[in-house]
C-alpha cells in the first residue's frame, strides 16, 4: 500500500497545525518536514521548534528532510524535538557513516538523500544501515516544481538494490508529485510519496490524499 507524505513546505504557515491535523485525519501516512538553511539550498524555513510544535498536535512519523550544510550539529536538537526519521543528504556528509551511528545512537530512524545530479553510486556503501532512502526528483529548495522524469532510473535503482541484497529502506520519492506523476513514480519503485503543492495547493487536504493514493 502506497504511503503519503505531506510536505508542509506547501501548507499554510500561519495556520499550521490546522493543516497538519487535517492532513492526519485525511489519511497522511507520515508528515514531511523540510528543513532549509538558505545554505546547502537557497531558501530558508524552520527549524526545531516547529518540529517540537507539531509532535505535540500529530502521532504520525514525522518525517524530517535535512537541507542543511552540517547537519550533525543539529541532528540531536531535532532528534530531541520529536523527528522520528532523520533523512541528510549525502553531498553534506563527508563521513557518512559517522552521521548514521548519530542519528541511531539517538534512537531516530536514519534516511539518506541525494541530489537529482549525484550519483547513486555515492550512497552504496551506506544502504545496508538506512531504513529510509529518499529520491529528489526536484532541485531542492523550493515546492511546486516539475517532476524529474530522468530521475526514474535511480527510483528503479534503489529498488532493484533492495531486492537483491534483501536491504530494508523504504524508498521514498519527493519532489513534482501529483496526480499525473504519482503512478510513473510508483511503478518504478516508489513507496513513499511526499507532495507538499498537490496536497495543501488547492482543494480539500483529504480529498487531495485521496486522490495521489487512488492514482497511483
Ligand atoms: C523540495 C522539498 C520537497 C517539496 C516538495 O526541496 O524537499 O519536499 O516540498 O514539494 P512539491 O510536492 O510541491 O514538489
Ligand atoms: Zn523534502
Amino acid at each position: 500500500m502506497i504511503k503519503i507524505a505531506p510536505s508542509i513546505l506547501s501548507a499554510d504557515f500561519s495556520r499550521l497545525g490546522f493543516d497538519v491535523e487535517t492532513a492526519d485525519k485525511g489519511g497522511a501516512d507520515y508528515i514531511h518536514v523540510d528543513v532549509m538553511d538558505g545554505h546547502f539550498v537557497p531558501n530558508m524555513t524552520i527549524g526545531p521548534l516547529v518540529v517540537k510544535a507539531l509532535r505535540k498536535i500529530t502521532s504520525k512519523p514525522l518525517d524530517t528532510h535535512l537541507m542543511i550544510t552540517d547537519p550533525e550539529k543539529y541532528i540531536p536538537r531535532f532528534a530531541e524535538a520529536g523527528s522520528d526519521i532523520l533523512t541528510v543528504h549525502i553531498e553534506t556528509c563527508p563521513d557518512i557513516m559517522h552521521t548514521i551511528r548519530l542519528i541511531k545512537s539517538l534512537n531516530v530512524k536514519v534516511g539518506l538523500t541525494l541530489n537529482p545530479a549525484t550519483p547513486f553510486d555515492s550512497l552504496l556503501p551506506a544502504l545496508s544501515e538506512i531504513d529510509l532512502l529518499l529520491i529528489m526528483t526536484v532541485q531542492p529548495g523550493f515546492g511546486a516544481q516539475s517532476f524529474m522524469f530522468d530521475q526514474l532510473p535511480k527510483i528503479e535503482r534503489a529498488k532493484n538494490e533492495k531486492l537483491k541484497y534483501g536491504y530494508k529502506y523504504e524508498i521514498e520519492v519527493d519532489g513534482g508529485i501529483n496526480s499525473d506523476t504519482i503512478s510513473n513514480a510508483y511503478s518504478a519503485g516508489g513507496e513513499v510519496m511526499v507532495a507538499g503543492n498537490a496536497v495543501f495547493g488547492k482543494g480539500s487536504i483529504g480529498e487531495n490524499i485521496r486522490i495521489l493514493k487512488e492514482k497511483a
